[in-house]
């Protein structure tokens, strides 16, 4: 008769190491559902490596929101404004014209854009870290740094405080539902929306918005392109790699002793973006039909789910090993390495400026701190990366047990995110599907049989 309540204790005890990863197995069923049937995730036992590039490069392969599943869900995750989003618009006019002026505004000198990532975070390290030794959360500490920089990129004046408060809530808000750790707050977002109308009816913003968008669609674009995914991709880029560095003393040490070092920096950014690609899937719609081979042919209307961590992990010896030292004897663009997309099928605008820009802030945080970490460091890092940042030149002091605290919260918090985030994902898939944002913009008007134009 005791056997039960032993089983049950046992089962509590160790549900750090097996519960979250059954969590996020039963969350993929739920996203694979909401895929349906036409969905195909590559690469897979039929189409390798080779096929992925092949496929992924393929000129049918480049709807981006008509007719899949995902695309209400991520509409939902994005608004404000998803429709104008330079990534979920599809090809015509309207994206050529919205991709043109990502380009200006993206387009500074390499020196310019260094020294000014560099000093805002600078201004934010300085300002957020005031101990000798300090527990963070890695990607919160990274948010105000890159709305600051981001806010100059499109105003061209320093940030003010209620502005980066703005920009940190409505980025912050965007990727915890993205993350399924929250719910949206379409209030937090809204104020944003109001400040940048402000502005752009002010004609504060330095390069000319897009024409063919009218000014609500142009706020909804600096806010959906600047606001929410450039801040919360270089947020969390710059979380992996310093947790990387937090992890890797020896990689750490090097980078710091030689912070002019790009080749070397590169390597290790390689190696972070390999191992933690920031997308776990992107997706296309085909728009004709591809013929794989003789054989076979994807039709017109497939959902096509790249996996970057699979594609990534290919043509590796240990592919779950962090080693930059791999990339000492590889190209990039010899082996199945796509951090930042496809060039054939709408890379990152952002493919150039992030590499400078990281290694710029990386250089300010390595010469302030020596970082720690022992907690788990997955793809997804939904604990927003804690780590101890140690000051330089501070009298040293024993962190063995602060470490040891933060690994034991690390596990236990996980158990309660990830059945935070299975209960919260299926309910934001289904107040997705039932407000069908992507489904009902493009469905014709009644009796018009024609698509709403691109
Ligand atoms: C290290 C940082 C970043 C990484 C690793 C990254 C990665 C990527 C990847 C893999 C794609 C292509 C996805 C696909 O094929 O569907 C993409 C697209 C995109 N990224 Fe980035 N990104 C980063 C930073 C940024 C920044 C700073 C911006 C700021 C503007 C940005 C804006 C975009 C946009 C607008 C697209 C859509 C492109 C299009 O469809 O034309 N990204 N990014």
């Amino acid at each position: 008769m005791k056997v039960i309540p032993v089983l049950a204790a046992a089962a509590v005890l160790t549900a750090p190491r097996w519960l979250p990863r059954r969590v996020v197995a039963l969350r993929g069923k739920v996203f694979e559902l909401v895929n349906g049937d036409n969905a195909i995730t590559l690469p897979d036992e039929r189409f390798g490596p080779e096929k992925f590039r092949e496929i992924y490069s393929h000129p049918n392969a480049g709807g981006r929101s008509e007719g899949a599943g995902l695309s209400d869900l991520f509409w939902y995750w994005l608004s404000p404004g998803p429709e104008v989003h330079q990534e979920h618009l599809e090809a015509g006019p309207r994206y050529d014209d919205v991709a043109r002026t990502t380009q200006r505004f993206l387009a500074g000198s390499s020196a310019s854009l260094a020294a000014t990532a560099a000093r805002c975070a600078a201004a934010v390290l300085d300002e957020q870290v005031r101990r000798d030794v300090t527990a963070v959360r890695l990607r919160d500490l990274m948010m105000p740094i890159w709305a600051e920089f981001n806010y100059e990129l499109v105003f061209g004046e320093p940030c003010p405080r209620p502005a980066r408060d703005l920009i940190v809530g409505n980025a912050t808000d965007v990727v915890d539902a993205l993350k399924c750790t929250g719910l949206r707050h379409p209030g937090r977002r809204a104020r944003l929306t109001r400040y940048l109308r402000a502005r752009v009816e002010a004609g504060d913003v330095v390069h000319e918005l897009p024409s063919t968008l009218d000014t609500t669609e142009q706020v909804h674009y600096l806010q959906g392109t600047f606001f929410n995914t450039s801040v919360v991709q270089l947020s969390e880029a710059m979380a992996h790699l310093l947790l990387v560095l937090a992890q890797h003393h020896d990689v750490q040490r090097r980078l710091a002793a030689n912070p002019s070092d790009e080749r070397y920096f590169s390597h290790v950014l390689d190696e972070t973006l390999r191992v933690f690609p920031l997308f776990g899937i992107a997706h296309r719609i085909t728009t004709g039909d591809i013929d794989v081979d003789e054989r076979t042919t994807l039709p017109r209307g497939s959902v096509l789910c790249f996996s970057y961590p699979e594609y990534h992990a290919s043509g590796h010896q240990d592919p779950e090993v962090f080693d930059p030292s791999r990339w000492a004897e590889l190209s990039a663009k010899d082996v199945p390495h796509i951090p930042f997309g496809i060039a054939a099928n709408r890379p990152c605008p952002a493919w150039r400026l992030s590499p400078l820009v990281m290694r710029a802030v990386a250089g300010e945080v390595l010469r302030r701190f020596r970082l720690d970490s022992s907690v788990r460091h997955t793809r997804s890092l939904p604990s927003r990366g804690p780590c101890l940042l140690v000051r330089r030149g501070a009298p040293e002091r024993a962190t063995a047990a602060v470490l040891g605290f933060l690994r034991v919260r690390d596990r236990w918090e996980d158990v309660e995110r990830s059945l935070r985030q299975l209960v919260l994902g299926t309910w934001m898939v289904l107040d997705a599907r039932s407000q069908r944002l992507a489904g009902r913009y493009f469905e014709p008007p009644p009796g018009c049989p024609a698509h709403r134009p691109a």
